[in-house]
C-alpha cells in the first residue's frame, strides 16, 4: 500500500497557500480560475517546457464532489489573463464553491507529480494524502465542515494536466486517507502558542483571553480565544478584505495617470516593495502615487479598526489582539497610527509579512503532523524498518 503524504492547505480567498511533505515544501497559487471556453492554442512541447509551470496550470478535473464535473480550467496566473476569470465573491461560502475544490485539487496534483513519494504508471499517478485544511469560523459554526470533509474523503478526484509544461498528459488520482478541517481562528492561535512539535512556546499567552484579527483578501475574521479554545459565539466575520481597496487604487491610478495596471497584485507590489514604494512609471517618468494609496488604505484601516473596537467592546477582558493575514501586513502602519491616536489597545503585528500570510497553512501543518504522529501505531515504525531493510 502507498503511504499517505501529508498536506496542509489554506485555500484563501486571495491565494492558496500549501505545505506538502515537509514544511519547507511550499506552493502559493493565486485563487483565480477560468473555465476554458475556447481551446487553448497548442504550442510545441519544447516551447511549452521552457515556461513556468505555475504560470500555466491548465487542467481538467473529475470529481463527484464538484457541481460541474469534467470541466477544463485555467488556474492561478494563467486564469488572470483571461476575460472570464472568476475570483470568489465576498459572502460566498468556501465549503460550497467548486472553486475551492478546483484550487485544492490543482495544488495537490502539482505536488503529486513532482514528488518521489508516488509511483507513476502510464502517465497516471495514484496519490494518497492526509490533509489538514480549514474553513472560516462562520462556516464551521454552521456545520459545513462535516459535509466538506466527507465530500473529500468519499471519492477519488482526478486532475488531468492539459497544456501545462512538463506535466502535459499526466493524470493524478487523488485520494485522502484522512481529512481534518480546522476553524481558521483556532489554527492561528495554535500557531501563536505552539512550535512544530506542538510544544507550548508561549506560556504567557496560553491562558489569556486574546483576539486574533485575520485580514484577508475578501474577509476579516476576528476570533476570540478563551480557556484555550475559540469562543464560537463571540467570534465575528466581516465581508471586507483588502481586495476592494486594491481595486480602488488601481482604478484611481488609471483615471488620474492613465496607467493600466494588470492586476491587484501589481498594486500590492507598489505599496509593499522595499525600493521605490508608492511610485509608478508614467510615460517614462517616475511618478509618486502615495496620495492615492494613502487615502484609500487609511479608509480601509479605519473600517478594520472599527471592527476591532466593536469586538473588543463585547470582550472587554481581552488582553491582546494579534493581527494576521496579508491584509494586516498592508495596513500595519495605518492601524498602528490610528490606535496610538485613539484607544491605545494592546495590539501586535508580525514583523515579517510572510509570517502573517502563511499563518494558517503553517498552523494546519502543525496540527495535521501532530495528528499523524499520534495516530501512528508503534508497529508502523517496525514495518517501516522491515521494508527499508528489504530494499
Ligand atoms: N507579500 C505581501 N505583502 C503584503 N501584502 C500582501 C503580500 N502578499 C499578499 N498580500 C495582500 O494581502 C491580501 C490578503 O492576503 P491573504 O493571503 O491573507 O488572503 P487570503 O487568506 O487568501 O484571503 P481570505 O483570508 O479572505 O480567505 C491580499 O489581497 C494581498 O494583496
Ligand atoms: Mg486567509
Amino acid at each position: 500500500m502507498v503511504k499517505s503524504r501529508v498536506a496542509a492547505v489554506d485555500v484563501g480567498n486571495d491565494a492558496l497557500k500549501g505545505n506538502f511533505g515537509k514544511l519547507e515544501n511550499e506552493l502559493y497559487i493565486p485563487n483565480v480560475i477560468a473555465p476554458d471556453l475556447e481551446d487553448r492554442p497548442v504550442i510545441g512541447i519544447e516551447e511549452l517546457d521552457q515556461k513556468d509551470v505555475l504560470d500555466n496550470i491548465h487542467i481538467r478535473v473529475h470529481s463527484p464532489a464538484l457541481d460541474e464535473n469534467g470541466i477544463i480550467y485555467r488556474v492561478g496566473n494563467l486564469a488572470t489573463k483571461t476575460t472570464n476569470s472568476q475570483e470568489l465573491d465576498p459572502g460566498s461560502s468556501k465549503s460550497e464553491e467548486d472553486q475551492t475544490l478546483i484550487m485544492l485539487f490543482a495544488a495537490l496534483a502539482l505536488d503529486a507529480v513532482s514528488t518521489e513519494d508516488f509511483k507513476e504508471k502510464n502517465q497516471v499517478i495514484d496519490a494518497l494524502y492526509t490533509l489538514g485544511t480549514g474553513l472560516p469560523l462562520r462556516e464551521v459554526k454552521e456545520g459545513k465542515d462535516v459535509g466538506y470533509r466527507s465530500e473529500l474523503l468519499g471519492s477519488v478526484h482526478q486532475v488531468e494536466f492539459l497544456i501545462t509544461p512538463r506535466y502535459q498528459g499526466k493524470k493524478v488520482n487523488i485520494k485522502f486517507e484522512e481529512v481534518k478541517v480546522y476553524p481558521e481562528g483556532f489554527a492561528a492561535y495554535v500557531n501563536l502558542i505552539m512550535d512544530n512539535e506542538l510544544k507550548v512556546i508561549n506560556k504567557e499567552l496560553i491562558d489569556k483571553q486574546i483576539l486574533i484579527q485575520d485580514i484577508g483578501g475578501l474577509s476579516t475574521d476576528i476570533a476570540v480565544i478563551r480557556n484555550r479554545n475559540v469562543d464560537d459565539d463571540k467570534a465575528q466575520g466581516f465581508n471586507l478584505g483588502v481586495s476592494e481597496s486594491l481595486e480602488d487604487i488601481r482604478e484611481e491610478i488609471r483615471s488620474k495617470h492613465g496607467v493600466e495596471l494588470d492586476s491587484r497584485r501589481d498594486v500590492v507590489d507598489i505599496i509593499t516593495r522595499k525600493n521605490d514604494r508608492h511610485h509608478i512609471m508614467v510615460k517614462g517618468s517616475r511618478t509618486n502615487v502615495h496620495d492615492i494609496t494613502d487615502h484609500i488604505l487609511l479608509e480601509l484601516a479605519k473600517k478594520e479598526y472599527r471592527f476591532l473596537r466593536n469586538v473588543w467592546a463585547k470582550n472587554s477582558q481581552s488582553e491582546i489582539c494579534y493581527f494576521v493575514g496579508g491584509g494586516s501586513a498592508v495596513l500595519k502602519d495605518y492601524i498602528k497610527a490610528l490606535n496610538n491616536k485613539l484607544d491605545g489597545f494592546n495590539i501586535e503585528f508580525f514583523e515579517d509579512e510572510n509570517e502573517s500570510i502563511w499563518m494558517m497553512a503553517n498552523a494546519y501543518y502543525k496540527l495535521i503532523s501532530d495528528f499523524i504522529r499520534k495516530a501512528e501505531p508503534v508497529k508502523d515504525t517496525k514495518e517501516e524498518k522491515a521494508t527499508s531493510k528489504a530494499k
